[in-house]
């Protein structure tokens, strides 16, 4: 949870587009935007639903979770919704509860399948991160690690991937875990997460790996500013294949605001002496999306050579900003693919009757939580 939340909250700001509800379900495998399948109970709390994040399945079927808060007891958990129609229409089907803590599963899940076997786990078993801490956000926080080796169906823990020990705010020197974000590479899988336990930053990024997804490394920096009270946050990474570089982007909450930058090295281990760029859109109005960030790699829709395309979203954003694999910073084009923006909207390419299309996931926005609830996207990719 970043100051990007606090300082939304501050300014009363909301989605208009969550004003205007469509109530209409899409047809079953076609494109569409703000599909809103799940809208909470009117005595859920806090942000009511927040943060979502999708996974397609090997039968092109869909997952998505998200930060649900209904009322508690019970404890919250993550919530695991179905989609076999191409995201026209959800069903409730599992969740991801807290089975070692006794506080819940209450921010950032996160869901990653394993691309081959890993640590004893085999080649598709799918895994979920997710920030455990008690509903008073004291006493601890922990990111813990769950497995599903039956398509979602249920779910184990696994491990404690990081601790801090709270309370979990976005207060400066609060021992907060953020954030977590999933990548295997090499003989590694990599969580990287938001941390405010280094004495030295308010909040900075690291990453975490580990060869067995039970024991996991001390955290090592991807992003750190001088000033003790700057704040990066909500790492997302993308691999561009063509160039074999990676390519990372986070909030930057400092002077500037919360604005999007990203960074590129040529391992996810080595973002730390990477060099940190704003994000500006190329077009007269020089817009640099501020808050929440995600990026994605996908090859180019209408190239055969093995080249592809970058695409950022932001917090405070609709449109998509789109670049060629160099990251060239005066390549950032801003496309308006007509998805309402959202806290931490998420993307993913999915395929939707054998082609690659882009997928959003909304949780809603900051502001007035009346008007957040769970949508989705499908849009051909942007060019
Ligand atoms: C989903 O169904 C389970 C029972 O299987 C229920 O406990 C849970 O509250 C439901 N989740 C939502 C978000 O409605
Ligand atoms: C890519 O192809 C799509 C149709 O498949 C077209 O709408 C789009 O304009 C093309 N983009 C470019 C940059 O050629
Ligand atoms: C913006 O960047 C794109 C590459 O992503 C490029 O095709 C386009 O020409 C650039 N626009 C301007 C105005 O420089």
């Amino acid at each position: 949870m970043q100051l990007f939340r606090a300082l939304l909250l501050a300014r009363c700001f909301f989605s208009a587009a969550a004003l205007h509800i469509d109530k209409r379900t899409p047809q079953p495998f076609t494109d569409f935007t703000d599909n809103i399948f799940f809208y909470p109970a009117s005595d859920a709390v806090q942000w009511r639903t927040l943060y979502a994040r999708s996974l397609q399945l090997p039968d092109n079927s869909l997952l998505m979770t998200w930060e649900n808060y209904p009322k508690e007891p019970p404890l919250v958990n993550h919530p695991i919704y179905k989609s076999i129609d191409g995201g026209a229409t959800w069903s409730n089907f599992s969740q991801v509860k807290d089975q070692t803590n006794g506080w819940g599963m209450r921010f950032q899940p996160f869901l990653y399948t394993l691309p081959r076997d890993f640590g004893g786990f085999a080649a598709g078993t799918i895994l979920a991160a997710g920030v455990s801490t008690p509903f008073s956000l004291e006493g601890g926080v922990y990111i813990d690690l769950y497995a599903s080796k039956d398509q979602a169906k249920t779910w184990n823990f696994v491990s404690h991937i990081a601790y801090g020990a709270g309370p979990e705010t976005i207060k400066n020197g609060n021992d907060a875990l953020w954030e977590p974000f999933l990548l295997i590479h090499d003989n590694s899988l990599i969580c990287f997460y938001s941390d405010q336990t280094d004495p030295n930053h308010g909040q900075k990024l690291v990453h975490v790996t580990t060869s067995n997804l039970l024991t996991w490394s001390a955290p090592v920096s991807d992003v750190t500013f001088p000033a003790y009270g700057d704040r990066p946050g909500m790492t997302t990474v993308a691999h561009i294949e063509s160039s074999n570089q990676f390519i990372m982007t986070f909030e930057y909450c400092g002077k500037g605001g919360c604005r999007v930058h990203y960074k590129v090295a040529s391992s996810p281990l080595n973002f730390d002496s990477a060099q940190a760029i704003q994000l500006t859109s190329n077009d007269t109005s020089k817009t640099t999306p501020v808050g929440s960030p995600y990026v994605v790699w996908t090859p180019h829709p209408n190239r055969s050579d093995g080249s592809g395309l970058i695409i950022v979203s932001g917090g405070n954003q609709e449109p998509v900003f789109i670049n060629e694999d160099a990251a060239n910073p005066a390549g950032w084009k801003k496309v308006d693919v007509g998805m309402w923006s959202a806290y931490s909207r998420s993307m993913r390419i999915i395929t939707v009757n054998g082609k690659k299309k882009l997928f959003f996931g909304n949780g809603g926005n900051m502001g007035d939580p009346k008007y957040n609830s769970v949508a989705c996207g499908v849009v051909p990719i942007p060019t």
